[in-house]
C-alpha cells in the first residue's frame, strides 16, 4: 500500500454547535491558518450554517459539508433535508452514519446505505462513518462490526463511485471522551478497512481511498496518529471548534 497515492483529508464535525455569526467568524479565522495546507480541509456544519460557511470560505481551500441527509429526494419526511438541497446550499461533502446518529436517531446500517446512495446521486462526497462500541472492542469483534457496517453501507456503490467516498473509522469509545485510540489501534482498524475495500473493489481502489481516524484527535496526538501508513486524515469533533486547534491538526496532516 502506498500513502502517497491518496489524499489526506482533515474534516471538522461541528456537531450541533456554532450560530451563523460564530460560523462566519470561525471560517474567517481558519482561512489564513490553513491556506497552505498539504491536505484537504473540510468543515461539516449544522444545516443552517452551510450557506454562511460557504460564503465565508469562498475563494479559499476550505470545503463545506453537512452532517447528514435524507435518502429521498423530496416528499413527506417532516424535519428532513435531501442531499440535493445540500448541494444547492453549496455543500460538497456530507457525513453519513455518524455514531451519534446511530445512537440517538435510530440510524442503522441499512439507512446509512440509503443515505449514502442518495448523497452520491446528488454529487456529494460522503464521509462514511463506522466504528465499534467499547463492549464490542472488549469482545474482540471490531472487525466483524466494522466489516458489516462498511459492507452494508457500500451495497450498490460502484468502483467508480468510490472516488467520492471517504471512510472515517471512529471507535465509539473514543468519541468526545478524551480517550484516543492508540496510533497502533487506529492503524490496525484503518488497515483492516483498506483490506476490506481491496476485497470489494480491488487493490487499486483500496490504495486510492482515504481512510480517516476520528475520536478525540487533537493538536497533540494528531502527528502520531497521522504518521501511520493507513491513517489518511481525521474527522475532528471538539478540536474543530477552535481555529488554532483545527489548523494545528491540518498542519500535522500536511507533513
Ligand atoms: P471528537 O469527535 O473529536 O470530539 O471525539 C469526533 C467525531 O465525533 O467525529
Amino acid at each position: 500500500m502506498n500513502k502517497a497515492k491518496r489524499a489526506a483529508v482533515i474534516a471538522g464535525n461541528w456537531k450541533m454547535n456554532k450560530s451563523r455569526a460564530e460560523a462566519k467568524a470561525l471560517v474567517e479565522e481558519l482561512r489564513p491558518l490553513v491556506e497552505n495546507a498539504g491536505c484537504g480541509v473540510v468543515v461539516c456544519t449544522p444545516y443552517l450554517d452551510i450557506e454562511t460557511a460557504v460564503k465565508a470560505a469562498e475563494g479559499s481551500n476550505i470545503k463545506v459539508g453537512a452532517q447528514n441527509c435524507h435518502w429521498a429526494d423530496h416528499g413527506a419526511f417532516t424535519g428532513e433535508i435531501p442531499a440535493e438541497m445540500l448541494r444547492e446550499a453549496g455543500a460538497e461533502y456530507v457525513i453519513i452514519g455518524h455514531s451519534e446518529r446511530r445512537q440517538y436517531f435510530g440510524e442503522t446500517d441499512e439507512t446509512v446505505n440509503k443515505r449514502t446512495r442518495a448523497a452520491l446521486d446528488a454529487g456529494l462526497r460522503v464521509i462514511l462513518c463506522c466504528g465499534e462500541l467499547l463492549g464490542e472492542r472488549q469482545q474482540n469483534i471490531m472487525e466483524e462490526v466494522v466489516g458489516r457496517q462498511i459492507k452494508v453501507a457500500l451495497l450498490g456503490v460502484s468502483k467508480e463511485e468510490m472516488k467520492n467516498i471517504i471512510i472515517a473509522y471512529e471507535p465509539v469509545w473514543a468519541i468526545g471522551t478524551g480517550v484516543t485510540a492508540t496510533a497502533d489501534q487506529a492503524e490496525e482498524a484503518c488497515a483492516f478497512i483498506r483490506g476490506l475495500i481491496a476485497k470489494l473493489y480491488g487493490k487499486e481502489t483500496a490504495e486510492a481511498t482515504t481512510v480517516q481516524y476520528g475520536g478525540s484527535m487533537n493538536a497533540k496526538n494528531a502527528g502520531e496518529l497521522l504518521s501511520k501508513e493507513d491513517v489518511d486524515g481525521g474527522l475532528i469533533g471538539g478540536a474543530s471548534l477552535k481555529a488554532p486547534d483545527f489548523a494545528a491538526i491540518v498542519a500535522a496532516a500536511g507533513k
